[in-house]
């Protein structure tokens, strides 16, 4: 199988490896040169996928390029390209508009075309199906189309593309066959809906789950702080349920490209239908609250210790958007290191996964130096590789806010 994939970032390269390690032949097209000459070079730019896993791949099996004729002669191509928002909050897609004018320039009777960024129902009918279909070729008869979202969660290595289930939607019966063909290749299990936009909505669903739950549990951490109640025991209390309990945890905020932006793609939508998305708007208004109530933490901590947060120094640990990865996409860090520079205080970070942060002008300082130079420390993202003991014993102050310190007592240690 000749395997074409359009965007090699965080979806993309991962999907473009899985295929070429399945034995299939993989172009990956990028329009970033600097993307394409980096894993030209065997460098990869995720974790999920380690340079010693890409290299031996690079070259015949799977070649990078700028250059969208080498989509000519694939039998299937899959599109992988940023959804992300407009200034005003509304979905921007114009990377996957652009994909497909690359594409429908080069597009051939037979080709399977699948696309897999996250978007609101009815993007691959209403807007990439037009779009290809300027090659003069028609959907469903002359070339096949499909849906099919992605599921990777970067930095984990349980659940992975192979054992996690792929829903795939077609345009006809034919064309969701063709998409089962493809990712039989790499997926144990395949989950066919019967179009596409069964399968948009499903991923929205997935992502808007946990973007409402995560909502709720952070309404409770602020109510169980005014109430002194300790969040953390009652949140490992309610998971000792066997059934009808799915545990969520609070934290200074969404990050990274999915869930802090997806949402807003369905309430889009929505809007055409009349349908006001009330969960989905609440549950954004909660999680974009939550970095101001974290520095609220923070002010309460320092004037706790007879401090005021002008003039003190903030130690960030962590500003990835999650533990494990380097993704600073959205990241709540950003956030809350802005609003404390606001109050006068000043901010540094360390971070094992983020060496420097062009939108804050810094780099991350060494941790034994940044807690000893430090007012206080705040946990903000819980890389594995920190010791929070020490943090602990090091740190004047401590404000964690992922419950990683759950467990420790010390005077100078204050949790979400
Ligand atoms: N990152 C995640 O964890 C994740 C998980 C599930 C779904 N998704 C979805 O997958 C999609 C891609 O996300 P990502 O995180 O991989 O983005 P990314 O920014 O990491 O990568 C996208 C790549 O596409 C390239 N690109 C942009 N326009 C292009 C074009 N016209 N032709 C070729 N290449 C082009 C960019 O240069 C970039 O390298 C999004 O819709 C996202 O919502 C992401």
């Amino acid at each position: 199988m000749k395997v074409g994939v359009v965007g090699l970032g965080y979806v993309g390269l991962p999907l473009a490896v899985a295929f070429a390690e399945a034995g299939a032949d993989v172009v990956g097209l990028d329009v970033n040169p600097r993307v394409v000459e980096r894993l030209r070079a065997g460098r990869s730019s995720t974790e999920d996928v380690p340079d010693e896993r890409l290299r031996p791949l690079i070259g015949p099996r799977l070649r990078p390029t700028t250059d969208h004729a080498e989509l000519a002669n694939r039998d299937a191509v899959v599109i992988c390209v940023p959804t992300p928002l407009t200034g005003g909050r509304e979905p921007d897609l114009s990377y996957v508009d652009s994909a497909a004018r690359l594409l429908s320039a080069v597009l051939r009777r037979g080709q399977l075309v699948v696309l897999e960024s996250t978007t609101y129902p009815g993007t691959t009918r209403e807007r990439l199906l037009p779009i290809l279909e300027e090659s003069g070729l028609t959907a469903g008869r002359d070339f096949h189309l499909a849906y099919s979202p992605e599921r990777i969660d970067p930095g984990r290595t349980d659940h992975t593309i192979a054992n996690t289930p792929k829903v795939v939607g077609g345009l006809t019966d034919a064309c969701r066959e063709r998409a089962m063909e493809l990712y039989g290749l790499i997926c144990e299990r395949l989950v066919p809906v019967s179009s596409p936009e069964a399968a948009e909505l499903a991923k929205l669903l997935e992502n808007i789950f946990r973007s409402v739950n995560i909502a709720l549990v952070n309404e409770l951490a602020m109510l169980a702080d005014r109430m002194g109640i300790d969040i953390w025991e009652v949140i490992d209390a309610a998971a000792t349920k066997p059934f009808g309990f799915m545990r969520f945890e609070p934290g200074p905020g969404m990050g990274g490209h999915c869930l802090p932006v997806d949402p807003f793609y369905l309430s889009y939508k929505a809007r055409e239908y009349d349908f006001p998305t009330e969960f989905v708007e609440l549950a954004g208004k909660i999680n974009q609250a939550q970095p101001h109530f974290c520095v609220q933490l923070i002010a309460r901590a320092l004037n706790d210790a007879e401090r005021s947060v002008k003039g003190s120094r903030v130690l960030l640990l962590g500003v990835s958007y999650k533990a494990g990865v380097g993704d600073l996409r959205e990241s709540p860090a950003l956030k809350i290191a802005r609003l404390l520079r606001d109050l006068g205080a000043e901010v540094a970070y360390h971070d094992p996964h983020v060496p420097s942060v062009s939108e804050l002008g810094l780099e991350s300082v060494p941790l034994e130096q940044g807690l000893a130079s430090c007012d206080v420390a705040c946990v903000v993202t819980a890389h594995p590789e920190v010791d929070y003991e020490r943090v602990v014993a090091a740190a004047p102050l401590v404000v964690d806010f992922r419950g990683i310190t759950r467990g420790m007592k010390a005077p100078n240690l204050v949790r979400l």
